[in-house]
């Protein structure tokens, strides 16, 4: 079949290496791609979020699949999209309807669909403008760290921890008041922390039938030691050592199987993966947050450990059939590096020529902002590539990826020297 994937970071190129393997993929189109998925795909410049281009794209390209890799187009209802589209209902949308995609698009959805069905999550209430001096009570009541989410989509940036009493208030008023978030602030969640190690739990879904993927933990601050701003994820590490089969068991009964018959329960029209954010305290799995879509750069250790047909998977999930799938897992660790642009995430400069691309051996290079000019690969983001290596061990993959980065160069390329310090 002809499949068209939409994004253009380290997780599409990855899930795109990963779906060519498959002989039940004839053509492969990614929009708008990077200079990675170009070398193996076609890319088609186009805004995933324009889904009348998408449209055109689709049957221009006589597409029988459609893949979605980033969650605001599913945010935005792109699978309602094409239910609601005569000339597109039958072509099978991987990815949520608009109301599941709300699991990632609002907090507070998430947090309601959490305590409705009895999942373990951090205890919570949400906050307008309107009831901004009851927030500031309600903080009075916690204790520090303060847990501030703002309700919608703010590009992973929408999540404040403070320690101070006062300054939460503030930050809570600025968020309310001045829109400190935009629209997406409008509603803000305050959460009690919660003190323990994340992971994350991917999970395919049909609506009916789930898998478990493997687990991954992903390195979000851009410093050494877990330091400094939040980025997209600096690195990642597959399988998470410390998740043990007990603490696996606890995850899928008391989370997995209960978000899934949530699912059920309220009609809501879920093919696609299911990212669970968690908490492990003391032992205990607690969901922070879900998202709708594969982690970048998680996606680039999970999709490599993965040894069955995605393409596969992915007819499974549109035919409701996934019960009959099983799950084959490679064994060995993988870990990814994001080599990043100096400067990421404040500001930084794209157009660098990208050296050493071919000399890397025994790791995958996915691409993430990169593109190809006059056949010159540049960066073109933040953050360029992910560098993926096995191991029999999480030491010895992390071992080989350094020494292939050691052969990659471009104008002040940075990237944490420490992922997997922590395990
Ligand atoms: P989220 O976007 O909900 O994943 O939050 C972003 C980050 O904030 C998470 O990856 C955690 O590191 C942290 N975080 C979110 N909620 C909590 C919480 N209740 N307690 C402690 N840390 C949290
Ligand atoms: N790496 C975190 C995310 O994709 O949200």
């Amino acid at each position: 079949m002809n499949i068209l994937l939409l994004g253009s970071g380290g997780r599409e190129h990855a899930l795109a290496w990963k779906m060519l393997q498959s002989n039940k993929c004839s053509k492969l189109f990614v929009a708008p791609g990077n200079a990675g998925t170009n070398q193996i795909a076609t890319n088609i410049e186009l805004n995933p979020n324009d889904f009348e281009a998408v449209k055109k794209a689709v049957l221009q390209n006589n597409i029988n699949m459609v893949v979605v890799g980033p969650e605001d187009p599913l945010v935005n209802g792109i699978y309602d999209f094409f239910q609601n589209d005569s000339d597109l209902i039958q072509i099978p949308v991987i990815g949520p309807s608009k109301r599941g995609a709300q699991l990632e698009g609002s907090k507070e959805f998430a947090k309601q669909f959490l305590v409705k069905n009895n999942i373990p999550t951090a205890k919570y209430e949400s906050f307008t403008a309107q009831t901004v001096e009851q927030g500031c009570k309600f903080l009075e009541t916690l204790d520090a760290p303060y847990v501030l989410k703002a309700d919608g989509l703010a590009a992973g940036k929408g999540v404040l921890i403070l320690n101070d009493l006062e300054e939460a208030k503030a930050e809570l008023k600025s968020m309310l008041v001045d829109a400190k978030f935009g629209a997406a602030s409008s509603k803000v969640v305050i959460e009690e922390f919660l003190d323990g190690i994340e992971l994350s739990c991917f999970v395919l879904t049909d609506g009916k039938h789930y898998k478990i993927l493997p687990t991954a933990k992903d390195y979000k601050r851009i410093g050494e030691g877990d330091t400094g701003l939040n980025t997209g994820g600096m690195g990642a590490v597959s399988p998470v050592p410390f998740a043990d089969a007990l603490l696996l068991k606890k995850i899928e009964t008391r989370i997995v199987i209960p978000t899934i018959q949530g699912f059920q329960n309220d009609n809501i029209d879920y093919k696609g993966f299911v990212f669970i954010g968690l908490i492990n305290v003391k032992g205990e799995p607690i969901v922070i947050e879900y998202n709708v879509r594969m982690g970048d750069p998680e996606t680039e250790v999970v999709m490599p450990r993965l040894k069955s047909d995605l393409v596969e998977i992915f007819d499974a999930i549109a035919k409701q059939e996934l019960n009959k799938i099983t799950l084959e897992i490679d064994e060995r660790s993988a870990t990814t590096i994001m080599i990043v642009a100096g400067g990421y995430p404040e500001e930084y400069e794209k157009g660098k020529e990208i050296l050493g691309l071919d000399k890397i051996e025994d790791s995958l290079v996915f691409h993430a902002g990169t593109k190809s000019v006059n056949g010159v690969i540049v960066s073109n983001g933040g953050r360029v590539l992910a560098v993926t290596s096995f191991g029999n061990t999480f030491e010895e993959s992390i071992k080989e990826s350094y020494q292939n980065i050691n052969k990659l160069h471009f104008d002040k390329m940075n990237y944490r020297r420490d992922i997997g310090f922590d395990l």
